[in-house]
């Protein structure tokens, strides 16, 4: 008989046995990372109203949430700190006792080793001015003196027990200058995430809520142009040279062309962040009923996956873990 298709690739569509047999990618709980919010001098956790069930926390209920995301099976959590005080150098950042470093304590305590306690290694939440680094006289964000209190950080960060920093300043040099000042203090266990390629986007901008940033103005000086895809792949090399663990894609959605890229070109893992804007957007849009909010949680981490990541940074982790475990599909 002519005229039929010979080829059928509806054949391995045709029921849920079939296509889960032949799926390509998949996500896995343990391939999740939570990033979550502590904030100095509150009561109780505080919601943020620009991200639906996200809360900026106590240290207490950071003890349950990390509890929980052990319970849920997830890789790590990301810590950001979020002071009462803040100032040009952004001094809280290095304080032992400054905020993100005793949350650091707590999660670690509370996760008894059943994840990867990670930390945001960055000045933005400590300066008073809003910029991932310290100014020069003339306003212009200052690369090497910032280089000189990230090491600071590095140090007070492993001190009090992350095992993973998570390097978000896109200041040049940053993953070589911190790991020396690491393995000078004889700290060569502690693990460096370089946010390689990460994007000036306005897709942060409920993120700014949750720190409740001060930066007015934008980042442009530093971080990258989203025009660009070749230059998110030097960043990643250049930062795998210099000693990264592990490179980022930041934000995931939008950029995963550089995803792929980057996952081709990396000898180390890559991960990916799926921002505080990708979170707002599919929240928005459910709580209006425009899109099932569910699959378009599963479709869009799928998305990521697919395009390279070995693991993500997600909102969803937690939930993302309960749904996976549950078998609901994208
Ligand atoms: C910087 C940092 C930012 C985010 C993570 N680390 C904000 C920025 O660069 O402006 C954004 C994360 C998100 O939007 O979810 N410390």
């Amino acid at each position: 008989m002519t005229g039929f298709p010979q080829v059928r690739p509806r054949r391995l569509r045709q029921s849920r046995a079939f296509r889960q047999l032949v799926s390509e990618h998949d996500l896995h709980a343990r391939h999740l990372i939570l990033p979550v919010f502590v904030r100095e001098a509150i009561e109780a956790p505080q919601p943020i109203s620009s991200m639906p069930g996200v809360f900026q926390h106590t240290l207490e209920s950071l003890r349950s949430v990390v509890a929980e995301a052990v319970e849920a099976g997830i890789g790590g959590v990301m810590i950001f700190g979020v002071p009462a005080v803040r100032d040009a150098r952004g001094t809280e950042s290095t304080a032992p006792d400054g905020i993100l470093n005793r949350a650091i304590r707590v999660a670690v305590d509370a996760a008894r080793g059943g994840l990867v306690v990670q930390s945001d290694l960055c000045l933005d939440e400590f300066t008073d001015h809003g910029h991932c680094g310290v100014l020069d006289a003339a306003g212009n964000v200052d690369n090497d003196a910032t280089l000189e209190i990230y090491a600071e950080m590095a140090l007070a960060q492993a001190a009090a027990g992350s095992q993973l920093l998570g390097l978000s300043g896109m200041m040049d040099g940053q993953v070589a200058a911190i790991r020396n000042a690491l393995d000078r203090a004889g700290r060569t266990d502690v693990a460096l995430l370089a946010y390689s390629a990460k994007y000036a986007s306005s897709f942060y901008g409920p993120f700014r809520e949750a720190v409740d940033s001060q930066l007015t103005g934008d980042r442009r000086t530093y971080q990258l142009d989203p025009a660009n895809s070749r230059e998110g792949v030097r960043e990643a090399e250049l930062d795998i040279t210099e000693g990264a663990d592990i490179v980022m894609v930041k934000p995931a959605g939008p950029y995963l062309d550089v995803l792929a890229r980057v996952a081709s070109a990396s000898t180390v893992p890559v991960w990916a962040y799926q921002v505080s804007g990708e979170f707002a957007m599919i929240e928005a849009a459910a709580q209006r009923g425009w899109i099932d909010r569910t699959r378009a949680i599963l479709e869009s981490l799928v998305g990521i996956k697919r395009a390279g990541a070995d693991a993500i940074l997600t909102y969803w982790a937690l939930e993302a873990a309960v749904l996976l475990r549950e078998g609901v599909i994208a």
